[in-house]
């Protein structure tokens, strides 16, 4: 068997692959994907893979059209000799179909995780939306490892922002803003939410009086809609305090999300790049590197 691993990039994931070979020295594996007149496609990996352990990069955001390339790619390798596959997945899809919201629904985070599990021998990711399931052990049957930028995101805070005070927009994100304030030092409230649809968000006004001289700093995991984000802007800019920054692990902006949100006026909007977006300032691969290397 070859020592090192080799990397395989997938859709938009070669910045995580060149820097995973920069620290490491991993080569980095070449793959094609040639798409047939009736819209069947071949994969093609042109690296050499007989004995090797591999690593699979990509994130899980637009799930549905990844995630067949994916296994065709995983299948084709383990014919041509792989060993093992592994997969990081910066941000993983499906974890907040959690549970049976609806009598005619299924849990949509299992079978997803029966797919991954299945195709997969491992699985690398970073801050998975764990709510009614705390651990992704309970639905994954293969190992998996939880990074989590809570890091990043402090060491950010840290060098850009006066005075922040974070601020959670859900009691979801309390586990993450109660970490990175402690990193920083930082007092922090979380808001009460309340989801009406889709895209309607309702937000409680904070008892945020003693805080007018610091920088409110709303950190969540997912902007999707970025109604969570918009509607939490709005409620503290009506308390006229200063301008909020708008912080994201996860930056999937569905649709017009990212121009509604700037329409909001935040000071700032800041992603870590787990989804590549205009908005990556937080970079996430050192922890991936230290992942892979530990
Ligand atoms: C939900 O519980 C998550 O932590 C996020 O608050 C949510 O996914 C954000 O979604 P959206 O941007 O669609 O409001």
């Amino acid at each position: 068997m070859k020592n090192s691993p080799i990397v395989f990039p997938f859709f938009e994931y070669d910045y995580l692959a060149a820097a995973i070979h920069t620290k490491t020295e991993y080569e980095i594996g070449k793959i094609e994907t040639h798409e047939f007149p009736d819209k069947e496609t071949v994969i093609r990996i042109n690296t050499p893979v007989k004995d090797s352990q591999l690593i699979f990069i990509s994130g899980l955001n637009n799930p549905n059209p990844k995630i067949l390339p994916l296994i065709l790619a995983a299948e084709t390798a383990r014919d041509l000799g792989a060993t093992q596959i592994g997969l990081v997945a910066p941000y993983l899809a499906y974890m907040r179909q959690d549970t049976q919201f609806r009598a005619e629904e299924g849990i949509s985070a299992e079978y997803f995780s029966k797919i991954i599990s299945h195709y997969f021998d491992w699985m690398i990711t970073i801050d998975p939306h764990l709510h009614r399931i705390s651990s992704l052990s309970q639905i994954y049957d293969i190992p998996t490892r939880v990074l989590h930028a809570t890091g990043p995101i402090a060491s950010w805070i840290k060098n850009n922002v006066t005075r922040p005070i974070l601020i959670g927009p859900d009691s979801e994100s309390a586990q993450w803003v109660s970490e990175i304030a402690k990193i920083i030092d930082a007092p922090f409230l979380i808001l009460q939410k309340q989801r009406l649809g889709d895209k309607s968000v309702r937000i409680s006004i904070p008892d945020i009086d003693q805080y007018q001289d610091y920088t409110p700093v709303l950190v969540d995991d997912i902007i999707s809609s970025a109604e969570t984000m918009i509607a939490a802007v709005h409620h503290l800019t009506s308390l006229k305090i200063n301008t909020p920054v708008c912080i994201g692990v996860h930056a999937i902006f569905a649709g017009d999300a990212y121009k509604h949100l700037l329409n909001s006026h935040p000071a700032r909007v800041v992603t870590c790049n787990t989804i590549p977006h205009v908005t990556n300032d937080i970079d996430i691969s050192p922890l991936i590197v230290q992942a892979l290397l530990s």
